[in-house]
């Protein structure tokens, strides 16, 4: 079936010309598009999907609506890479068929012997009254891209849940079955995730129960959103998106927030030693893990640099968001330490480093990587001043680390969520910060905390200053390609 229905519009239903018409306005777009971060051609972009390992190239896809910078009919867009630096196109999963009517909606990717499965959810909306009505369905590519083909699992939300049940996560149990992991709402309007098993993919999946986590603060939550569960060197990791968790005053700045859970699974109970914000940023929601690795010794993560129900300064040129560069995640000391992944390092290339006694012009700034020892000491950095007085704020008093937006284009998360981001440190040495145009990365300490932010300041000066002298180490990574 090619849908098209409003926003419910198929690719297959574009018009001769239009995806291009599209794509004309995105170039418009001077100031704000990244050279080393995947960014959709045209449309909104938002969770990272199906991530797997083949053995020999990484499969990404994302939640993708071509059409336009808003939440329409999503479809995965797809690519494979096996350098990080190559991105060639590959078969899109395409909304289809009646279990998928309004989107194919979030979900994850497993290798079940040399093919893909892709567990993902339905979503649709019943012609009547417009009821959702999830499906949890199943789509097998090969390894070469191609869809080979689709079906249901799933119709509907199990007893004692509402329809929001979704974003299926595959992993293998210790004894070789299949189960999935999907975010849910109970029918009282509470957050949790369920597990479902199944013998092999021609099985039936049959309820195992709730994922319980009793050291979470779960009141107030009314949604769980986009869970990974998996095991990290020794230990079992759990990732998810929890929506509605009160802000509090350094922490759960966002509408929305990426969580993890560092511990012990037994009998569907999460023993956490460890739960936390996975990022401090202002963009950061609905991380994926890959599948398909060679050992759990680190994981690897996508992430959406963005937020549901928030619009972008770039909607006007019709695209939004990007993902994170792809990210390891480690154990160390006890505690989840994330950075770029190495082979991002290999292809940065580095410049001599400067020493900044007040104010440098740094040649594209603002598409490099900075590395400096902070000292422990505090520091006031002042980034792309532009002539409206516009510029971005990095500082640390010796004990939190501050992004302030506020003399940035005003955003809506700015405007509902406030203009600064911190992040509590016991002390602070290493800083790196990846910048790409909108987007800026930041390190801290070897990857103790993650800051992502999208920021936006056009006609920007590649300037830096700062209230101390600092030595940088100053790098440029390599531009990623498609094909
Ligand atoms: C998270 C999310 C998922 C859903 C998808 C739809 O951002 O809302 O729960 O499957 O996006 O695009």
């Amino acid at each position: 079936m090619i849908f098209n229905n409003g926003k419910y519009k198929s690719i297959l239903a574009a018009q001769a010309g239009e995806l291009e018409n599209i794509r004309r306005r995105v170039e418009e777009d001077k100031d704000f598009r990244p050279c080393y971060h995947l960014a959709p051609p045209t449309g909104l972009l938002n969770d990272p999907n199906g991530l797997i390992f083949d053995g020999e190239k990484y499969h990404i896809f994302y939640q993708w609506f071509p059409f336009d910078a808003l939440h329409g009919m999503k479809h995965w867009k797809h690519f494979t890479t096996s350098d990080w630096l190559c991105y060639k196109e590959a078969q899109p999963l395409i909304p289809t068929e009646a279990f998928e009517s309004h989107g194919c909606y979030s979900g994850g990717a497993l290798m079940v012997e040399d093919k893909i499965a892709l567990f993902y959810t339905g979503n649709t909306r019943r012609a009547e009254d417009n009821q959702r009505i999830p499906y949890q369905n199943l789509a097998i590519f090969d390894k070469a891209g191609n869809l080979l083909e689709k079906r249901s699992l799933l119709e509907n939300a199990p007893p004692g849940y509402t329809e929001h049940v979704r974003d299926p996560k595959p992993f293998f149990s210790a004894t070789g079955k299949i189960r999935f992991i999907c975010g849910a709402q109970r029918q009282d309007l509470s957050g949790t995730a369920i597990l479902f098993e199944m013998d092999d993919l021609e099985d039936s999946p049959r309820l195992l129960g709730e994922l319980e986590l009793p050291d979470f603060d779960n009141r107030h939550v009314f949604m769980w959103e986009c869970p990974d569960l998996l095991k990290i060197d020794q230990q079992d990791l759990f990732i998810w998106s929890p929506q509605g968790k009160p802000r509090e005053k350094l922490q759960y700045q966002n509408n929305y927030h990426a969580l993890y859970a560092l511990g012990h699974l037994s009998q569907g109970r999460f023993n956490a030693e460890s739960v936390a914000e996975l990022d401090q940023g202002f963009d950061f929601y609905a991380p994926q893990t890959f599948g398909g690795l060679p050992n759990n010794e680190y994981a690897l993560l996508y992430a959406w640099c963005g937020l549901p129900d928030l619009s972008y300064p770039t909607d006007s040129y019709r695209w939004h968001s990007m993902l994170c560069m792809p990210r390891e995640i480690r154990v160390h000391k006890g505690e989840l330490y994330q950075q770029p992944l190495a082979q991002i390092y290999q292809n940065i290339k580095m410049a001599q480093p400067v020493t900044v006694e007040k104010e440098i012009e740094l040649k594209d700034l603002d598409r490099s990587y900075l590395k400096f020892d902070a000292q422990n000491t505090p520091f006031n950095i002042c980034f792309f001043a532009n002539r409206k007085g516009q510029r971005l704020t990095l500082s640390y008093d010796g004990k939190t680390l501050c992004l302030d937006r506020s003399h940035s284009e005003q955003t809506e998360t700015m405007l509902k969520f406030g203009e600064q981001r911190y992040c509590a440190l016991d002390s602070l040495h290493q800083v790196e910060i990846f910048f790409d145009r909108s987007i800026l990365e930041i390190f801290l300490n070897g990857g103790e905390k993650a800051m992502t932010s999208r920021f936006f300041i056009a006609d920007r000066q590649n300037r830096l200053s700062c209230d101390r002298p600092l030595l940088l180490e100053i790098g440029y990574p390599q531009a990623i390609s498609y094909k």
